[in-house]
């Protein structure tokens, strides 16, 4: 990736972040709730089934851990016991439970330094999240003041990798999709961001794991000077 000159300024109009994942790491809270309404239910649910996970929204998130039920038999007895919405809305106020102990010392390496940094070079900042907790997980972390907008999972109808979350970000900071750049760390994501026509930077251990423009495993080695390529390079779509 080609780093800017020293004063160079990229020209990129606007940062859209995903939360979960990418500013901070609530997999392992998600998994925990999860977990504990599978277990209620008498559903084996693993770390591994929790993967598959990220990036859906809520109630495919649980229509995922119902598919899991040992039988047709014993999906049918969950229905007559519970609707899937008052299943949600309990694993919700676990995964509350844990948000409200978040705090600053958990946004992940960098994160907020790069976002600083982006700002003071004039470019706009949003969260585009599919959770409807977006709000009290950045209040949470004390970093509402170093975003434009937030964008959450109460604003669309449908999630990742419909496209609209993205596009909603953009012409809410005013700038045009071919301006933005998303920061994902979900597939899901990285396929709405390319539907968006927007450039995209995956967040992941392995460069080889999201089909996106660049892949990163975190902020701590990125600046903005690492966005200087981004002005030139042509996105597939
Ligand atoms: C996404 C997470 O950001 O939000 C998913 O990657 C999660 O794991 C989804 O299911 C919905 O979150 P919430 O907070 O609305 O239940
Ligand atoms: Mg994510």
């Amino acid at each position: 990736m080609p780093r800017a000159a020293k004063g160079e300024i990229p020209l990129i109009g606007g940062l859209i972040f995903d939360l979960d994942g990418v500013v901070v790491d609530t997999s392992e809270l998600h998994y925990q709730a999860w977990k504990r309404l599978a277990a209620e239910l008498e559903i084996a649910f693993n770390r591994a089934d929790n993967e598959k996970l990220k990036g859906l929204s809520r109630l495919e998130s649980l229509d995922s851990i119902l598919l899991l039920a040992s039988s047709y038999k014993h999906r049918s007895k969950i229905a007559a016991r519970f609707g899937k919405m008052e299943l949600a809305e309990i694993k919700n106020s676990w995964y509350l439970e844990s948000v409200r102990k978040l705090a600053p010392k958990d946004i992940l390496p960098g994160v907020e330094r790069f976002l600083i940094e982006s700002r003071q070079h004039g470019i706009r900042t949003a969260i585009a999240s599919s959770s409807k907790n977006a709000e009290t997980v950045i209040s949470s972390l004390e970093i509402t003041h170093l975003f434009d907008r937030v964008i959450d999972g109460t604003r669309v109808a449908d999630s990742k990798p419909n496209p609209q979350i993205f596009l909603i970000a953009a012409e809410e900071m005013n700038e045009k999709p071919s301006s933005c750049i998303v920061l994902e760390d979900a597939l899901a994501g990285v396929r709405a961001a390319r539907l968006a026509k927007m450039r995209c930077i995956g967040i992941a251990p392995d460069s080889t794991f999201l089909p996106a423009d660049l892949v990163i495993p975190g902020f701590s080695n990125f600046g903005i000077e690492d966005l200087f390529g981004f002005d030139r390079a042509k996105p597939e779509i």
